[in-house]
């Protein structure tokens, strides 16, 4: 699914997010910057311990919640990769929607730094962090698109989303943006 808001497009896609070839890959990393399952491990896998590496010697302190940092991309075919670190859903009384909120516009503020025309998130907090995946939808695309009434860049942004439950969540979401 595609919708076009003015310059800008945002795409939702079932797929791997591995396998896109755009400027930035966002990964759904852990406060401590130490890898792990999911999305994460699948990133590390295929980007190759130089990432690793590198995050740990820039970023000795890891990456508070709701924030992201930047590092190379490895064997990724990317020109970068944001460490955004989701919130642990406890209930939705400590600041959880907020914190999501967050990481997507820290990664589009980083994608504008970096001259980034094209940038893929995966659905952040979804998985192992058991965020509702209708709430994260509705904040993530929201947050989203607000990005593109302030930022010139990125162009394009695309959802990667893993399983067809998550992308019906996203894609019910997204259609009610258009239809109003
Ligand atoms: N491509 C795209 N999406 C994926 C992939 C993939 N290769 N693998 C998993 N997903 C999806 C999951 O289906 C889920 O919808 O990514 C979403 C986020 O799930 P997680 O990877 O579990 O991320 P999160 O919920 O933010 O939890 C982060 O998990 O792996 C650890 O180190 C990570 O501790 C951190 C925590």
């Amino acid at each position: 699914m595609k919708v076009q808001f003015g310059a800008s497009r945002l795409e939702l896609v079932q797929d791997d997010i591995t396998r896109q070839i755009v400027d930035a890959i966002v990964n759904a990393a852990n406060t401590d910057l130490a890898g792990g399952g999911g999305v994460d491990g699948a990133i590390h896998r295929i980007a190759g311990p130089s990432v690793m590496e590198e995050t740990r010697i820039r970023y000795p302190l890891g990456c508070p919640a709701g924030d992201a940092v930047v590092s190379s991309a490895g064997e990724l075919r990317a020109k970068f990769i944001f460490h955004a670190v989701g919130p642990v859903w406890r209930g939705g009384q400590q600041r959880e929607t907020e914190l999501l909120r967050s990481c997507f516009r820290r990664c589009l503020e980083l994608a504008e730094k970096h001259e980034c025309d094209s940038i893929a998130f995966p659905a952040i907090s979804t998985g192992v962090y058991r965020f509702p995946v209708d709430l994260a939808a509705e904040n993530s695309l929201d947050e989203i698109r607000k990005s593109f009434t302030t930022l010139v860049r990125p162009k394009l942004v695309r959802m990667v989303l893993f399983d067809a439950g998550i992308y019906g969540a996203f894609a019910r979401v997204l259609e009610s943006f258009v239809i109003g």
